[in-house]
């Protein structure tokens, strides 16, 4: 079985931190990325940490020609893990139809290309915990099995719909086998600070607002209401460590490549909800950083808590997040320094 992988949305945050453990766990890799949300330096950081330059191709995927010209130059793509889409939350509410066709587009070609160009039709999906809407205090914490509810907003409802297109495709289609990452919410860095999340222009994401607002570049963190049903009336989340959950993307590709498992979903969190205030003074605690915020109205699109028991992964991935909050959230700062 071929051990290349292709690698969609190669230069984006957790792109770019999966290529880095796939080449350590000793596969061949394919990156694309069109750049809309990110950068070709970032390609400079994953060589520096890999000590090689990767394989790429600048495409869009949603260019069916373009896309399809990857696949005859590296005919031995065994495995896909598809992470390019557009992914704010609240960007989404604004602009449905840009990630209506983004999100479903890019991932209609995939399939196609997969299916019909590959050495095998192994696909990793880069799903989200925005599948399940809010979900009812009595699935909390969440595993594979809650409800797939509404969701809250254009981002998540284009997770939803892939999902239903590929389990659709590995009904119709005898050799494409996927397996969907419902991650929760990733932050941090790798440990070099060499690559990191770099959005382009205001961050939509909590942690890298954080970081630009204790470096200075922003002015005060808005925290996005006070108001909701928890502890502290801030929202509450699932914050993994992008390196943690890169790690488990390996293993996701790992096991299609040994056991081809028709269509598979995990959940990859902590098991540990964390509200943003508590995040916040986490922040303040592991870097010793000022952090001016304000409270402000509620964001639309937003759910109020949502956090994994991500025991199904632990058990048939043999993977655990376990880097202590203190310590990704000073890589985070690291990478703030360092990058801007
Ligand atoms: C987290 C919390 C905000 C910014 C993300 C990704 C999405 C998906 C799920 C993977 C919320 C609050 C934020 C700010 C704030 N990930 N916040 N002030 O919305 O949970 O979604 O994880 O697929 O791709 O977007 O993450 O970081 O935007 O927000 O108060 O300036 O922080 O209201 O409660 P979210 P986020």
């Amino acid at each position: 079985m071929s051990k290349r992988v292709l690698i969609t949305g190669a230069t984006g945050y957790i792109g770019s931190h999966t290529i880095v453990e796939l080449i350590k766990a000793g596969y061949e890799v394919t990156g694309v990325d069109n750049f809309s949300n990110s950068s070709p330096a970032v390609l400079e950081g994953i060589a520096k940490i890999v000590g090689k330059e990767i394989d790429f191709v600048e495409t869009d995927c949603t260019d069916y020609e373009n896309f399809a010209k990857v696949f005859e130059k590296y005919p031995d793509i065994g495995a896909a893990i598809h992470f390019a889409a557009s992914k704010a939350v609240g960007e989404s509410v604004e602009k449905p139809l840009l990630y209506y066709r983004n999100n479903l587009g890019s991932l209609i070609n995939l399939i196609e290309l997969m299916r019909t160009k590959a050495a095998g039709a192994n696909i990793v999906f880069s799903s989200s915990c925005t599948v399940y809407g809010q979900p009812g205090p009595e699935h909390l914490p969440l595993t594979e099995q809650a409800p797939i509810q509404p969701a809250h907003s254009p981002y998540g409802k284009t997770k939803q719909m892939c999902e239903d297109i590929l389990r659709d495709s590995v009904h119709a289609y005898g050799n494409v086998n996927v397996t969907s990452l419902r991650y929760f919410n990733p932050i941090g860095a790798h440990p070099t600070a060499l690559i990191g999340e770099l959005p382009n222009g205001v961050p939509q994401n909590l942690v890298p607002y954080i970081t630009q607002t204790a470096a200075g570049i922003r002015e005060c963190l808005n925290v996005f209401g006070d108001d909701y049903n928890t502890p502290d009336g801030s929202c509450i989340r699932d914050y993994i460590y992008v390196c943690d959950l890169a790690r488990a993307h390996v293993k996701a590709v790992d096991r299609l490549l040994e056991k081809g498992e028709r269509f598979e979903v995990f959940n990859l969190g902590t098991g540990k909800g964390l509200s943003v205030l508590e995040l916040i003074h986490a922040f303040i605690k592991a870097t010793g950083r000022d952090l001016p915020y304000k409270i402000v109205g509620r964001r639309a699109g937003d759910v109020e808590q949502v956090w994994a028991n991500p025991s199904k992964a632990n058990e048939i991935l043999g993977w655990k997040a376990e880097t202590p909050i203190e310590d990704v959230l000073r890589s985070a700062w690291r990478w703030q320094q360092n990058c801007c």
